[in-house]
């Protein structure tokens, strides 16, 4: 799938929650094309009876307990999606779990994952899960839409933000040494062809979704040459697009910026950490990690799972874990295969009775439970009526 494509599949999926900020994105891009522009998408094919395979890895923590509600719901919903579902193991330190999960992937296209805990007390050469599954679908851009949401309190309002964070390369690259003790060396890889295509991707998306402004977030001032050649690079994609406006700021006085006066914000791109960062200080900024949901694009393949990437391992299997990012994460996953009409009937579902304040779960301050949660959303997809069979 080409990365042009992956960025229309992702304006519909942005779609639902977005304001019209202009009618920017009818404006003719100049004839900057890049090779990925001409090719043509084609989404994983359905197979027979037009159903679609997608790869379901649980993960840890709340994962597993999430996962299988939003398989519940699927089925509830008569989503024409069959879950192959791949364990990893984060407790071993041999691969084969997580090369099995990436072959399946490859042959899907497309997954829904919960996070892989990351054991820190492992050797340096142990590469976490997560990071290992990116960097072997070459999944380049991790895409999070940060919103202000229907029922929950939060200190700002009218939070619309993008963020687009590079997803395979920078402070994770696993490359540390300790030649001279007590002296690491821990290696920070940016590359031209990274920083590029992410640039790309971001403007692109942008443009589809009618966004103004793009904002490169970096400290090149310290890092001349590494996140000097990100911000060269988006600089030189935003000169073939005259209609988006950009400016970069350094990533301190970003979270500074962030957590003063979110609303100055648009869409933003950075490199890898940065985008942790700031992906995590967004989602807090909203309501917390289990509302957002994200996904992750590379040329040929996509992953969808919560934008922070917490295990919430403390409240496993207690039936306390917020549902929504999960559940929103699976709507992405959707209008990725373009069932834009379960996709559509289920975030609706998901956001109306997120906006029920008294099913809020312990996150939100509320003593909802999960199982009740996702009993309102059935309830409120029977409502709407998408079970009549003309429906589906
Ligand atoms: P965590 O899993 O402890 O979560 C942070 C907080 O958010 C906890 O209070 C948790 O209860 C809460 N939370 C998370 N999801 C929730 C939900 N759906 N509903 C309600 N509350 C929720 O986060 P931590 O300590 O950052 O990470 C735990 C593990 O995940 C570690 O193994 C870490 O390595 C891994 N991780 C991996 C990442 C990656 O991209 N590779 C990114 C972040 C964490």
């Amino acid at each position: 799938m080409s990365t042009a494509r992956s960025v229309l599949a992702l304006s519909k999926v942005v779609q639902p929650w977005a304001r019209l900020k202009s009618n920017a994105a009818n404006v003719v891009r100049p004839v900057m094309c890049s090779r990925r522009e001409k090719s043509s998408y084609t989404p994983p094919p359905a197979k027979y009876g037009g159903r679609h395979t997608v790869t379901m890895i649980p993960g840890d923590g709340i994962g597993p307990e999430l996962l299988n509600h939003a398989r519940e719901l699927f089925r509830f919903c008569c989503v024409p999606v069959d879950f192959e579902v791949v364990n990893v193991d984060s407790s071993v330190t041999s691969e084969d779990d997580i090369n099995n999960a990436v072959t399946a992937i490859k042959r899907n296209g497309v997954a829904l994952k919960g996070n892989i805990e990351t054991n820190h007390n492992l050797p340096p050469s142990h590469k976490s899960r997560n990071n290992l599954l990116r960097t072997s679908l070459d999944l380049y851009a991790n895409v999070m839409h940060c919103q202000t949401l229907p029922g929950v309190q939060t200190r700002h309002r009218d939070i619309d933000i993008i963020i687009i964070r590079e997803n395979t390369e920078g402070e994770y690259s696993s490359l540390e040494h300790e030649n001279v003790p007590g002296v690491v060396e821990c290696l920070k890889i940016i590359t031209r062809m990274n920083s590029m295509r992410l640039a790309e991707f971001a403007f692109r998306l942008a443009r589809e979704k009618g966004r103004r402004r793009i904002t490169a977030v970096h400290k090149a001032n310290i890092m001349k040459l590494g996140d000097g050649l990100f911000l060269k690079c988006c600089k030189e994609v935003a000169a073939g697009y005259p209609d988006i406006t950009f400016d970069d700021m350094i990533v301190d006085n970003t979270t500074m910026q962030l957590v003063s006066k979110p609303q100055q914000f648009d869409v933003m791109v950075m490199p890898n950490l940065y985008g942790n960062v700031v992906s995590n200080v967004c989602a807090g900024l909203v309501g917390g990690p289990g509302l957002v949901p994200g996904a992750n694009y590379g040329e040929n393949y996509a992953v969808f799972e919560t934008a922070t990437r917490n295990t919430g391992k403390s409240i496993a299997n207690k039936n306390i874990a917020n549902p929504t990012a999960t559940l929103l994460a699976s709507c992405l996953m959707l209008d990725h295969l373009r069932l834009h009409d379960h996709a559509s009937v289920i975030r609706k579902a998901v956001l109306k009775t997120l906006s029920e304040t008294q099913l809020h779960t312990a996150d939100l301050g509320g003593q909802g439970t999960t199982s009740e949660v996702v009993q309102t959303i059935m309830q409120e997809v029977q409502r709407n009526g998408f079970l009549n069979p003309k429906h589906i």
